[in-house]
């Protein structure tokens, strides 16, 4: 008998007629590590924190979030919050190649440079949203500020720094690969690549053609050389945010939740995404229970059951809250929600 093969399904859900995207408005500022562009959309809304992403190496923020952003059950809840996305240096669409020898900011850097945007834009509190290195850069941030982030959404983040096996497998790869296969790499995983999806085909274009593949490696060398961000249990250093950690189920080392992790669930499943992001604020106080969906409704109530009976941590679960999340955080029960998607 012919085996069932699982298919990996990209979520279409575009804008409805009349939906139209708001109107954005793109901004550089000077900081001490160099001038910064980010795109804000909507205005600001009275007693809300802004929503501030930041996206992973080989995208910008418009490769990166647009599929989640522009997705229809998404416009309900983005409709109350001023988005503001921030492209890292040179990533920026027309961005001019940095001359040869420029000093490319550390993940540090890029960190340091959002106090910046948030006093131009004379903005007080966010909600962050971070891919890859976009998620370790807004977790450093958060580590930093943690006065003026309400709440953080890592998707597929490594806290730590490269070890010495990472260094030298990394190294062997680059003996035979190009750059945009290894970021390739680092987004997607094998299973994905060698499947050669449309989405895939979309993105392997996009990094491969990209005009400023140069400044592409220079951020992806300062992702390379991140530290750890040293995140203790307990200890003095945690996020003192809600967390709600997201894995691709596509990600080679998905056990791990927090290993370097291919699959880019905000492209390839944003409904599941937005409905876990509707939870998360609805947590934090910010969605009314009556904006929920009927679809989200129902299934609040099997995954609610789910993630009661079933304490472990396992493939088939979507979506859990709880305070035991690796050591990302070391909050209260309920602070940190995990989705695998
Ligand atoms: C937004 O509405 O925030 C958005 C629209 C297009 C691309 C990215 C974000």
């Amino acid at each position: 008998m012919a085996e069932l093969q699982e298919v990996q399904i990209t979520e279409e859900k575009p804008l409805l007629p009349g939906q139209t995207p708001e109107a954005a408005k793109t901004h550089s500022v000077e900081t001490p590590y160099g001038s910064v562009t980010f795109t804000v959309y909507g205005t600001p809304k009275p007693k809300r924190p802004a929503i501030l992403t930041y996206h992973d190496v080989g995208l910008n923020y418009k490769s990166c979030f647009q599929p989640l952003f522009q997705f229809g059950d998404m416009q309900e809840i983005i409709q109350n919050f001023v988005r503001v996305h921030v492209d890292a240096p040179g990533m920026e669409e027309g961005a001019a190649v940095f001359p040869l020898g420029y000093q490319y900011p550390s993940l540090d850097q890029l960190a340091d440079m959002i106090p910046c945007i948030l006093q131009y834009l004379n903005f007080s509190t966010i909600i962050g949203i971070g891919v890859g290195a976009g998620a370790y850069i807004l977790s450093r941030y958060a580590l930093n500020h943690p006065d003026t982030v309400e709440g953080l959404v890592l998707i597929n983040i490594d806290p730590n720094a490269k070890g010495w096996m990472d260094w030298a497998a990394h190294k062997l790869t680059g003996l035979t690969s190009s750059i945009s296969e290894m970021i390739l790499g680092h987004l997607f995983s094998q299973e994905e690549l060698s499947g050669n999806s449309e989405l895939i085909q979309k993105y392997r274009n996009i990094i491969t053609h990209a005009p400023n593949l140069d400044n592409i490696e220079l951020y992806w060398n300062s992702y390379n050389n991140r530290r750890d961000l040293n995140f203790e249990r307990g200890g003095d250093i945690t996020l003192k945010c809600p967390v709600m950690l997201v894995v691709g189920d596509q990600a080679p080392h998905e056990d791990a939740v927090m290993a370097d992790s291919g699959g880019q669930p905000q492209l390839t499943q944003p409904g599941k995404l937005t409905e876990a992001f509707k939870y998360f604020l609805q947590g934090m106080g910010y969605m009314a229970s009556s904006c929920m969906t009927r679809l989200s409704r129902s299934r609040t109530a099997s995954l609610t059951s789910a993630a009661s009976i079933d304490g472990n941590r396992s493939r088939s679960r979507t979506l859990s809250q709880s305070s035991e999340s690796g050591t990302l955080s070391s909050g209260p029960p309920g602070h940190t929600m995990e989705v695998s998607c």
